[in-house]
This record gives C-alpha cells, structure tokens and sequence, in this order.
C-alpha cells in the first residue's frame, strides 16, 4: 500500500519582534500576566509590505530545498489560511505564481488554526490516490492585520508566520520494519460553538461598511474562557482516538507536534494523556499563537533540531475556531 510521507519542512518568521513590553504600552497589560496565563513572551509582526503568500513562499522553498524538488515537480500546492492576502483569489494561487509551480494545482482550506492540519490531511488523499505525486502544505497566517490592537484579551495572544510541509509517496514494500509516514488523521468540526472564535464582520452576514469598521467587527472576537475549556477536552479526545485507531498507547508517543495556542492548554492536554511535556516541541513562547502556522513550524524546528529519529511515532494536534480540531499520527 502506499502512503504519504513528509519529506521536506520548512519555516519562516517575519523578523520584526513584539515583545510583551512593547504591548505594555498599548494595551492595559503585563508581561507578568501574559507569560503565566499564556506563556508567550514575544511574537512576530510581519513587514508593511509583507503579505501572507510571501511569508508561505519563505517557508515553502527551504521545505522544497530538503525535499530536493523544485517548484515545477509540485503537482499540488495546499494553503491552510483564512488571512489570505485578499478574499479572491486564494492565497495558493498567489503563491503557485511567486514559487513558479506550473504544473500544479492550488486551493485555499480554511479552518483557522487547524488549517495546516487540515490542509495536510486533504493532500495525504490527494497523494494515497496517486492523482498527487509531490503535494506542497502550507499554513501561513498574518493575524496582525486581523487584531484590534486596543484588546488586551486578543492582541496579546497572535504571531504572524509559516510553515511548510513537502508530501511524496512511500511504499509499504520500498522498507523494511513497520509502515512509515502519516498513518492517520482524524479530523472534527463542531459548528455549533462557531460564536466563541469569530472575525463577525467583513463577509456576506455582515460585509464591511463604516459601522463594522468603527466598531471593529473586522478583527478577532474571543471568548476565551470557553475556547480554553472546549481546545482541553477536544484535543484529548482526539489524540486517543487517532493512538487508538492504531493500537498505540499515550506511553508509546515519542513527540508531539501540537498548535501552540496557549502553554497552559498544552500542559493540561498534556497531563490529562499522561506524555511527559518534554515530548512536546514548544515555541510558543517566542512565536505566540501563529494559528495554522504552528504546526508545520514547529515540526520544522523540531527536525531542524535533529529530535525526531527514523521510526519515531509522533502525535500532530491542532484546534481552531469552528470548532475545528482534530490528530494525526506520523511513523518518521
Ligand atoms: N492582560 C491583563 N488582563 C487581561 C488580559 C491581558 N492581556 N486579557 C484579559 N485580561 C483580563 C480579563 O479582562 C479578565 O478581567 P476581569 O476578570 O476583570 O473581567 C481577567 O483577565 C481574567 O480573564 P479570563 O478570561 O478568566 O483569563 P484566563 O485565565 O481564561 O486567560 C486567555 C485568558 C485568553 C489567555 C485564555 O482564556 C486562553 O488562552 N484561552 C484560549 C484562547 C486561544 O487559545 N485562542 C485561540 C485558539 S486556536
């Protein structure tokens, strides 16, 4: 059988910092608050003239660089977005454009910040099927754009940046041992708590128009409380469901790979699966919330950083507003 194997990864951040002091003094907050009720301590803000599909093709060409592929071997280019550089066209066919990717096809998925992991699951099925044979996944998010910088309990929370996945083919027969690659993902929505993470205004129920402006209906509204409650229970679920569909215990996950949205989310995650916190790959601290970015970020460093060895089953987990959630699980 064959199956999709991740075999470049690449990331970008915009190299303008904002640090947790520089929000000091444009919001009612504190370093002190935002590091123990988040763990951020700084993020990155990309340039003016910066858009979401430059900060994509950045983490796209180191990822195609360790694929050993150039952009005109890519039959399929999915971006995990919904910050796309404008709301027609996609953010994908910009960057198919900038990356020179003529043979490939390219579509925007939108699941905030479960887009990477949905983007990558759509092309694992593009590339199982063989109408794929070299997939492109991108999460790219710039959030900046999208925040109302006079709310402390949003503004804080979001970083700009990318990341990229390369996906190619292996054959069950090309190795020895047990199936490498991603084995599964497991994707949910629940549509019904849709209010709890929303950018209300600027689309067809309530398109832009000076109210929407003044009142800022533009930019991200969160009850945060209730995302905290609903990303705690949603991603344990998930996790066990995904170990479970291939007979794996919590104990036999050598690393995740999770959305960095909040420390204290993770730890609890975490703890509730019983995976020691050192397994998981953390960045948060100087990234923030980079949304579908996340992902594919940090499974970039934590390769870069030569953690994951041959053989090694890692757990991917994100959620975002929907709700969308859902796990993979990857034999590297
Ligand atoms: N600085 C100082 N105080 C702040 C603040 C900030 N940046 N942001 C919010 N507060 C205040 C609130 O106004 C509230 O004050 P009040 O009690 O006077 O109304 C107080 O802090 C406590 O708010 P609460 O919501 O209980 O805090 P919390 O412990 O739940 O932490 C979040 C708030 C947003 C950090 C936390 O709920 C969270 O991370 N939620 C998930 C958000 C997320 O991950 N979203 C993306 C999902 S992909």
């Amino acid at each position: 059988m064959e199956r999709t194997q991740i075999v470049g990864t690449g990331s970008y951040a915009p190299s303008r910092v904002l640090t947790n002091q520089d929000l000091e003094r444009l919001v009612d907050t504190t370093d002190a608050w935002i590091r123990e009720r988040t763990g951020i301590e700084e993020r990155r803000q990309a340039a003016p003239d910066e858009s979401t599909s430059d900060m994509a093709v950045q983490a796209a060409r180191p990822a195609l660089a360790m694929a050993g592929i150039q952009p005109e071997d890519l039959d399929l280019i999915v971006v995990g977005t919904v910050t796309p550089d404008m709301p027609m066209p996609s953010c994908a066919a910009f960057v198919q454009a900038k990356l020179g990717a003529r043979r490939a096809f390219a579509f925007d998925v939108a699941a905030a910040c479960s887009g990477s992991l949905y983007a990558l699951s759509v092309a694992d099925q593009f590339v199982r099927t063989g109408q794929a044979r070299r997939a492109l996944v991108i999460g790219a998010e710039l959030f900046s754009r999208s925040l109302d910088w006079s709310d402390r309990n949003t503004c804080v929370l979001f970083g700009d940046g990318a990341g990229a996945l390369v996906l190619a083919p292996v054959s069950d027969t090309d190795d020895s041992g047990p199936p490498r690659g991603i084995l599964s993902t497991h994707l949910r929505t629940d549509g019904a708590h849709a209010e709890i993470l929303t950018i209300p205004g600027g689309g067809s129920r309530m398109p832009m128009t000076e109210e929407v402006l003044h009142e800022r209906l533009n930019t991200v509204h969160m009850n945060g409380r209730e995302v905290f409650k609903f990303a705690v229970r949603a991603l344990v679920d998930s996790t066990h469901e995904a170990l479970a569909a291939h007979g794996l215990e919590p104990g036999q996950v050598d690393h995740v790979i999770a959305h960095q949205a909040n420390l204290r989310i993770l730890e609890a995650v975490l703890a509730r699966l019983e995976i020691p916190r050192e397994k998981c790959w953390l960045n948060l601290h100087k990234y923030g919330n980079t949304s579908s970015a996340s992902l594919p970020i940090s499974l970039d460093e934590a390769l870069r950083a030569g953690r994951l060895k041959r053989g090694d089953i890692i757990v991917m987990m994100a959620i975002g507003a929907g709700m969308t959630w859902g796990s993979a699980v990857v034999r590297w």
